[in-house]
């Protein structure tokens, strides 16, 4: 069976790019980068060389990349870090819509006895400025706000954000894990001071991230052990992680440069259109916000999407909806929840997410798969239990 994959927001393939720069350093460059000898060195020359091509897709300096394990790490060391160096300030600000990497650390930093706010969103899921400034205090020690959300890909005023941070001396965190290489990111212009990225969400691999740390930002270390990247994250580095991380960053900055996104946001168009006018009732989560060419959010009335999803599965669509399977039962998206949803229509979404590699072949598959899937859950939904 075809696999048509639209849920790059989970994962995207690994370019064959990346599994090339990284195949000599698993076979023959294994060195230790903290070894003082050839095979050392060798190591160490190709973590400086990933470092630069990261720190060139966000405008940032080469010493202000950490490696990390990915963006999960990158957010709790973020806001951990910058918490346990700012002691005086016991605030902390987060948006409702954050991915569960910032959203469940602050909760968990609010039961260690951290205060924490949580600042909502419209119904497009656009950011509520007024109320993340009213929400921030002259306590408040970090405010993390995502750049792209990873549900609706909806994205959000950095600019803005950095500046009601800056008023009230709070440290600015950005999420820019759905947005790394999809929309431009530059921080010598942008005032954000710790950026969370992830390889895998830019055709890298799994379990490689960065997080950007701007100088002079006061953050602890979380791990502790040895001084690998300059004190800020211990642990023997990565290596051949590291080397397709910056690959992947280095030919995503050159597909958003050459304009890639264009085609991916045309055939994001046409599913959506295509999609709304056969499906009666089926509308676009976030559709009059500002948003990442490659995500779209669509609920299906009268459905729900987990049946969909295997529905789907079984043509071989791959797409993805927002709810979390907790303790047994499903919750509907939090971030949906948050744009002020019902249960049943946030239930009732499902997110396809595009990439360079998907094709007007697939999209024309899906269009003429998902209504008559919709319709069928539909009658039966109609026709009773
Ligand atoms: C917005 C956002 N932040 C953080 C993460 C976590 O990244 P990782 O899978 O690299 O730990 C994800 C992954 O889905 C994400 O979408």
């Amino acid at each position: 069976m075809e696999l048509i994959y639209l849920d790059n927001n989970a994962t995207t393939r690994p370019l064959p790019e990346v599994l090339e720069a990284m195949r000599p350093f698993q076979e023959e460059f294994y060195g230790n980068p903290s070894s003082r000898h050839p095979l050392g060195g060798r190591a160490r020359q190709a973590i400086d060389r990933a470092r630069d091509q990261v720190a060139a897709l966000v405008g940032a300096r080469p010493d202000e990349v950490v490696f990390t394990s990915g963006g999960t790490e990158s957010d709790n060391c973020a806001l951990r870090g910058v918490l346990e160096a700012r002691r005086e300030r016991r605030h902390l600000v987060v948006t409702a819509v954050e991915h569960p990497a910032v959203l469940e650390t602050a909760r968990r930093l609010a039961h260690e006895g951290y205060e924490v706010t949580e600042a909502g969103v419209d119904a497009d899921g656009a950011l509520d400025l007024a109320a993340l400034r009213d929400a921030v205090r002259s306590d408040s020690a970090v405010i993390s706000v995502m750049a792209a959300n990873n549900e609706t890909g909806v994205i959000f005023p950095l600019d803005e954000v950095a500046a009601i941070a800056r008023e009230r001396g709070a440290l600015l965190h950005c999420d820019a894990v759905q947005a790394a290489g999809r929309i431009p990111i530059d921080l010598a212009s942008l005032p954000v001071d710790l950026l969370s990225l992830s390889g895998h969400k830019l055709h890298g691999p799994k379990g490689t991230g960065a997080l950007v740390v701007r100088r002079r930002t006061p953050l602890a270390p979380i791990l502790r052990g040895g001084h690998q990247e300059g004190d800020r994250r211990p642990g023997t580095e990565n290596v051949p992680g590291i080397v397709g991380l910056g690959e992947a960053c280095e030919r995503s900055a050159r597909f958003l440069a050459g304009r890639g996104w264009d085609r991916v946001a045309a055939q994001r168009r046409r599913l959506e259109e295509g999609l709304t006018a056969a499906i009666p009732g089926s509308v676009v989560n976030g559709a009059r916000a500002p948003r990442v060419a490659n995500t779209t959010s669509i609920r299906f009335p009268g459905t729900e999407a987990e049946t969909l999803l295997l529905l789907l599965g079984e043509e071989g669509i791959c797409a993805s909806s927002g709810s979390a399977c907790a303790t047994g039962a499903i919750e509907p998206s939090h971030v949906l929840r948050a744009m002020g949803l019902a249960p049943a229509e946030a239930r009732g979404s499902v997110r396809f997410s595009l990439s360079r590699f998907t094709t007007e072949r697939e999209i024309g598959r899906v269009l003429a798969l998902v209504p008559p899937a919709v319709e069928r859950l539909r009658a039966l939904a109609r026709s009773g239990p």
